[in-house]
């Protein structure tokens, strides 16, 4: 089968397509035909080992642990081993992969899939994945949204930040979304009841005040966030510079300790329960993936390189040469 080779770490150069064996399903696992995959900040760090972390926490230390990234799938399931009992060859999922998701196949367990939604395409269920599960776990699980809570989501127009606006309105939330001039309109159709551009507006300045603050782009030090919390309120960070997760890491805990703000920072996990979730939403046309660009599998480098620009209004997103398929 095609895959997408990452021998060494890198800039997105050190990825090649090759020719590599097709794997087979052990009795637990599931061979999925790839259909679509989409890229995620997640892929050009471990590419390029950034943070440094990377190395120390199981990516390996010299090279990377696994050649082909990618976590995000949708497709067709062409096998499966004598223990699966929830699906069968021919059924159409979707799904989070721990790697693996650039290629034309791979293997994964039960836990690993969802059926894709009838009313959603490969490529529009291949967006989903890790940045909606981020999302929801963002909110929801750390942040605690509940119904009338002022939620600001930084960095709403991108692939998280998208599904952040949707899942926070979907929970009852009064949702204001922060993004460039260009993104205020995309924004503002996807449910937010507020945006404000960051080129004309420090938010951290207006004298507003948040329950819930999402932050997934940009750098603002931790004691501005902070004073744009509520009383109780509470900060989730999910991404944005290096200077910002730092600061999440190191002075959150300590903030959280000193008095009623939160300062709490985000590692994503995707479960089978979270997919299900999301999967209902989408079937639901609660939540509708918003969809940058697409490439074909042998341009997952020049989508990295995009998305790496830190821009993308979206998700960018893979088809893996089915297209005739999708
Ligand atoms: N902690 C976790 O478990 C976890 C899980 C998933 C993702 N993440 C992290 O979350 C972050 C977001 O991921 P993503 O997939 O949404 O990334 P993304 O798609 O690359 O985000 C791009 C978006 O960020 C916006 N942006 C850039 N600079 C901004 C600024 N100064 N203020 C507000 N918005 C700005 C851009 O809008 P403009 O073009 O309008 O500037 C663009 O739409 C990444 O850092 C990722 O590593 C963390």
């Amino acid at each position: 089968m095609k895959a997408i080779i990452c021998t060494k770490y890198g800039p997105p150069d050190v990825l090649q397509l090759q020719e590599v064996e097709k794997p087979a399903p052990r009795d637990n696992e599931i061979l999925v035909e790839i259909y679509a995959s989409s890229v995620n900040p997640h892929d050009w760090r471990t590419m390029r080992a950034d943070p440094f972390l990377v190395r120390l926490m199981g990516g390996g230390f010299f090279k990377p642990k696994h050649q082909i990234l990618g976590v995000d799938v949708s497709g067709r399931i062409e096998a499966v081993g004598r223990d699966v009992k929830q699906f069968k060859p021919g059924d159409e999922v979707f799904g989070a992969v721990d790697f693996g998701g650039f290629a034309e196949y791979v293997c994964v367990t039960e836990d690993n899939l969802v059926p894709k939604p009838s009313n959603l395409k490969f490529e529009e269920a291949a967006a989903v994945p890790a940045a909606a599960i981020s999302a929801l776990q963002g909110l929801r699980n750390m942040g605690q949204i509940k119904p009338g809570h002022k939620v600001l989501i930084n960095g709403a127009s991108g692939g998280v930040g998208t599904f952040a606006v949707q899942i926070a309105k979907h929970f009852g939330g009064e949702v204001t979304g922060v993004c460039s001039t260009r993104n205020v309109e995309k924004v503002r159709s996807i449910g937010a009841d507020h945006v404000i551009d960051y080129t004309r507006e420090d938010f951290t300045k207006s004298g507003q005040h948040y329950d819930l603050i999402l932050a997934l782009a940009g750098y603002y030090p931790i004691l501005a966030y902070k004073r744009a919390l509520s009383p109780d309120g509470i900060y989730v960070m999910c991404g944005g510079s290096s200077a910002q997760m730092f600061q999440g890491l190191l002075l959150g805990p300590w903030i959280s300790m000193t008095g009623n703000k939160k300062m709490v920072v985000l590692s994503a996990k995707p479960n089978k329960e979270d997919l299900v979730f999301i999967q209902e939403l989408l079937e639901a046309g609660k939540v509708v993936p918003v969809i940058d660009k697409l490439y074909p599998l042998s341009e997952v480098a020049e989508a990295i390189r995009y998305l790496e620009k830190g821009h993308a209004q979206g998700k960018v997103v893979i088809t893996a040469g089915h297209e005739s398929k999708i």
